[in-house]
C-alpha cells in the first residue's frame, strides 16, 4: 500500500489555507487510499526564536484540530515528533550525507536566515539543517507520497537526493519519496494580501482566517478582504486577484467552478456575504468537534500515545537498517 507522511509544523493557529489546501484532503481522500501518518512536527518549531509555553500548546492545538478536522486513528497515524526518537537519530546520519552547500543553497533557509540578521538577531544552526531533519521524518517510514506545498517542494527534493544517495553509498536501504500536489487543492490567499498565500506563520493578520475564529470575526475579516478596483465579479488570477481569491474560496467551501460562479454575482458585497457564509458553513463541524475533543483531553493524550506509538514500530527497523548500514556496531 502507498505510504504517505506530511507534517504540520506548530508555529502558529492553522488557517482556512491549512485546512481547504491540505488538511481536508488528507481526511476525505488521503488517510482512505493509502497507510497515512500526520505528524505534529514539533521539533520543526525550535529553529527560530520560540516561547516553550506556546509551542507545546501550539502542539496540542494543532493535534487536536487535526483529528477534529477528520483524521481518523482507526484510518491513520497521528502523532507528534518529539514522541518518536528515530526522527532524530536518523537525522544525524542524513546530516553525515548531505553537504554543506547543499544546505545553504535552500531557498527558505536564504530567506529565513537573511530576515533574522537585518534584524540583527542570531541563526540557529538547527535552520540550517531543518531540511535534513525533515528528510529524516520522511525517509524513516519508507514514505512514497508527501503531500505538501510547493513552497515544501525543494525539500522534498533534498529528502530524495538523500536517499539515493544514501541508497548508493551503503545499499538500499530507503524508499525514494516523491511530493505531490493534489490536482485540485485550493491555493488560498491572505484575504489583505491576495498576492500571498494565506499560511500560518506570521502570526495575525486581519487577512488570516484561522480555524478556531468564531463565526463574526470570520465574517468580519471576509467582508473586508481586499477587492479589485474594477466592480464586475471576474475570475482572473492575474487582473483580479482579491476576487479570484474569494471565488475559489467559496468554490472548495461549496463545490462548483470559480469561473461559474463568477457569473452569478452583480456585486463584490454580494459575493463577500456569501463567502463568509460558506467559510462559516464549512469550519462549523470542525469547531464543534473541537470543543467536544477539548473536553476530553485524554482521548487525545491516548490517541497521540498510541500513534506515536505504531509511528515508532514502522520507523525502527528501517533507521536500525540505516546504521548497520553506514557502519555503525550493533547494540547486540
Ligand atoms: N517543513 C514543513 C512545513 O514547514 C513541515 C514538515 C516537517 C513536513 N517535516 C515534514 C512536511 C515532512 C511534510 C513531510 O510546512
Amino acid at each position: 500500500m502507498t505510504r504517505i507522511f506530511s507534517g504540520v509544523k506548530p508555529t502558529g493557529h492553522l488557517t482556512l489555507g491549512n485546512y481547504l489546501g491540505a488538511v481536508r484532503r488528507w481526511a476525505d481522500v488521503d488517510q482512505r487510499r493509502a497507510d497515512a501518518l500526520f505528524c505534529v512536527v514539533d521539533l520543526h518549531a525550535l529553529t527560530v526564536d520560540h516561547d516553550p509555553a506556546r509551542v507545546r500548546r501550539l502542539s496540542r492545538q494543532a493535534a487536536t484540530l487535526l483529528l477534529a478536522s477528520g483524521l481518523d486513528p482507526r484510518l491513520c497515524t497521528v502523532f507528534v515528533q518529539s514522541h518518536v526518537d528515530e526522527h532524530a537519530r536518523l537525522s544525524y546520519l542524513l546530516e553525515c550525507v548531505a553537504t554543506d552547500g547543499e544546505m545553504r543553497r535552500m531557498i527558505q533557509y536564504k530567506e529565513k536566515s537573511a530576515r533574522e540578521r537585518e534584524r540583527g538577531g542570531s541563526v540557529r544552526l538547527s535552520l540550517l539543517t531543518y531540511p535534513v531533519l525533515m528528510a529524516a521524518d520522511i525517509l524513516a517510514y519508507g514514505t512514497d507520497e508527501v503531500p505538501v506545498g510547493d513552497d515544501q517542494a525543494q525539500h522534498v527534493e533534498l529528502a530524495r537526493d538523500l536517499a539515493v544517495r544514501f541508497n548508493q553509498r551503503y545499499g538500499h536501504t530507503f524508499v525514494v519519496p516523491r511530493a505531490t500536489r493534489p490536482a485540485v487543492a485550493a491555493r488560498v490567499m491572505n484575504l489583505q494580501e491576495p498576492t500571498s498565500k494565506m499560511g500560518k506563520s506570521e502570526d495575525v493578520g486581519p487577512g488570516i482566517v484561522y480555524l478556531l475564529d468564531e463565526p463574526d470575526v470570520i465574517r468580519k475579516k471576509v467582508m473586508r478582504a481586499v477587492t479589485d478596483s474594477g466592480r464586475d465579479v471576474v475570475y482572473d488570477r492575474e487582473a483580479g486577484p482579491g476576487v479570484a481569491n474569494l471565488l475559489e474560496i467559496l468554490a472548495a467551501c461549496g463545490g462548483g467552478d470559480p469561473e461559474a460562479l463568477s457569473g452569478t454575482y452583480a456585486s463584490y458585497g454580494a459575493l463577500k456575504k456569501d463567502v463568509a457564509d460558506a467559510v462559516v458553513e464549512v469550519l462549523r463541524p470542525v469547531q464543534q468537534r473541537h470543543k467536544e475533543l477539548c473536553a476530553d483531553p485524554a482521548y487525545v493524550e491516548d490517541v497521540l500515545r498510541q500513534g506515536a506509538e505504531k509511528a515508532r514500530k514502522t520507523a525502527r527497523p528501517t533507521v536500525d537498517e540505516a546504521y548497520a548500514a553506514i557502519g555503525l556496531l550493533p547494540a547486540g
